[in-house]
């Protein structure tokens, strides 16, 4: 029979654990902040049946191209209700802001169309 590790070995086993796991979540946290651009590209199916992929207007405001930080600013106004629009406040307090993070990654790295 093999010997029980010691209540104390067990616990800092545990403790090292949960730092491992505690480092992998700040990971992902800092990488959310910085925006994931695939979850936005699948993420993106939603909005581009209003707004154009290629950043033409056709009465809806294009929205790629943009700065990240002013992206997630204007989503976060329509979630805040800052801004007036109901389709896009109703759009916009789905998303987390890991979420609203990747979108901006997404569409802030498209390049509009010009001709
Ligand atoms: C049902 C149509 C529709 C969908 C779907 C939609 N939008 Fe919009 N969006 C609009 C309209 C209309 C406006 C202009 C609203 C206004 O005047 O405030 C707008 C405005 C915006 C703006 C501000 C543009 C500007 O120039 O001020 C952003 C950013 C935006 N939408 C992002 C998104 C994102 C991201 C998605 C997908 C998660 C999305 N929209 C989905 C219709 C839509």
């Amino acid at each position: 029979m093999t010997p029980r590790p010691a209540p104390a070995v067990l616990a800092a086993a545990a403790a090292i654990a949960a730092l491992a796991v505690a480092a992998v979540a700040v990971a992902v946290a800092a990488d959310g902040v910085k925006g994931d651009r695939e979850l936005g590209q699948y993420l993106s199916s939603e909005c581009v049946t209003c707004h154009q992929i290629s950043g033409r207007y056709d009465g809806i405001p294009p929205i790629v191209g943009w700065p990240e930080d002013s992206f997630v600013e204007i989503l976060d106004e329509y979630r805040a209700k800052k801004r007036e629009n109901q389709v896009m406040r109703s759009i916009a307090v789905k998303f987390s802001d890991e979420e609203i993070a990747a979108l901006a990654a997404y569409f802030g790295s498209l390049k509009p169309k010009t001709d």
